[in-house]
């Protein structure tokens, strides 16, 4: 099949820049240095990549994503990073599974629910989850008590991730993990897990980076000069033209939108709606054509799609099912 056959918006990700991003991020953390997000692709096929480069251990989401990982058998070693308030589908996974918890009731919960290792969420400075560093110590003493075994913290820095400017982005990652290293003080444990494709090569404290956008990459995080290529677009094609704009169909259902436009290779977005994006060509076009559209943040875009056509040039060499989407 050939790139010009699908039916469009379609999902495709460039086999190159697709290795050239796994091979750039396991040769700096190598093993369990990275514990793979699979969020941001959804994909066990994508996954099966990433372990087949040596890495084991992968972060989850939702607990759809950590049953899924473990009926492809990549359930070695899955941190749910996330808190959950009824943790039984959890427990009845055949697989290594640790779940992150940030106050007595997901303590509870887990000890309950028959949930065996746990590592303790903390706050880091995104009002995202996580407890109060100064709370992480008696939470893990309950959880012992109640016979869970602490594997350590978890904090996500994502509010360093869009900082543009390196310096300060390393400071603010700096900050955040003072403060998660002062929650493992208290706590212990073996794992202190944290970071992103922001700050992959800058995030010295956490003993595992918990990074998964890298392997798609968006126009968000192209705009730190990561070394990372965008491997992942949305093919579309225009639909309408006229003297100054041009129409392709693809829109709010095939794009996440919350970083901002897509962007295209020549033109410029106006603006999207439910089915369609509307641009300014740079170059003369037909209606027809195809065109490649970038998105701004790759995990709500993957989500919106059943499969990803994976290409080498102009050829859809594999499709891959996005199965770890849904709840
Ligand atoms: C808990 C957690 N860890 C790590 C990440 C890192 O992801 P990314 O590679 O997109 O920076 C995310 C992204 O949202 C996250 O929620």
């Amino acid at each position: 099949m050939k790139l010009e056959d699908l039916v469009t918006p379609a999902l495709v990700v460039d086999a190159g820049a697709l290795d050239h991003n796994l091979r750039t991020m396991s040769e700096a953390l190598p093993g369990a240095r990275l514990r793979p997000h699979v969020k941001a692709h959804k994909c066990t096929a994508l996954a099966a990549r990433q372990a087949s480069l040596g890495h084991r251990a992968f972060t989850c989401a939702t607990i759809r994503e950590v049953e899924g990982m473990a009926r492809a058998g990549l359930g070695e070693d899955l941190l749910l990073a996330n808190e959950v308030v009824d943790a039984r589908r959890l427990a009845r996974v055949e697989a290594r599974v640790t779940l992150a918890v940030d106050s007595e009731a997901t303590v509870d919960v887990a000890a309950r629910d028959g949930i065996r290792e746990v590592v303790i969420d903390v706050n880091v400075g995104l009002p995202r989850c996580g407890c109060r560093p100064d709370r992480a110590g008696r939470l893990a003493d309950r959880a012992r008590s109640a016979g869970l075994l602490v594997r350590g913290v978890m904090g996500y820095e994502g509010h360093a991730m869009p900082i543009e400017d390196r310096e300060k982005r390393r400071e603010v990652v700096a900050q955040s993990m003072a403060l998660l290293v002062e929650a493992h003080a208290a706590v212990g444990g073996e794992v202190v897990s944290a970071g992103g494709t922001g700050s992959w090569d800058m995030n010295e404290w956490a003993t595992e980076i918990q990074a998964g956008s890298y392997a798609l990459m968006d126009t968000a995080y192209a705009k730190l000069g990561l070394p990372f290529r965008q491997a992942l677009f949305v093919l579309s094609t225009v639909i309408s033209k006229n003297e100054s704009f041009a129409v392709a169909d693809c829109g709010l259902k095939a794009l996440g939108m919350d970083h901002g436009n897509p962007t295209i290779e020549r033109g410029r977005i106006w603006f999207c709606s439910d089915e369609h994006a509307s641009f300014a060509p740079e170059a003369p076009l037909s209606v027809g054509e195809r065109i490649r559209v970038f998105p701004a943040h790759v995990d709500p875009t993957v989500a919106y799609h059943e499969r990803i056509h994976v290409v080498e040039g102009e050829d859809v060499v594999d499709v891959w099912p996005v199965d770890l989407r849904g709840w």
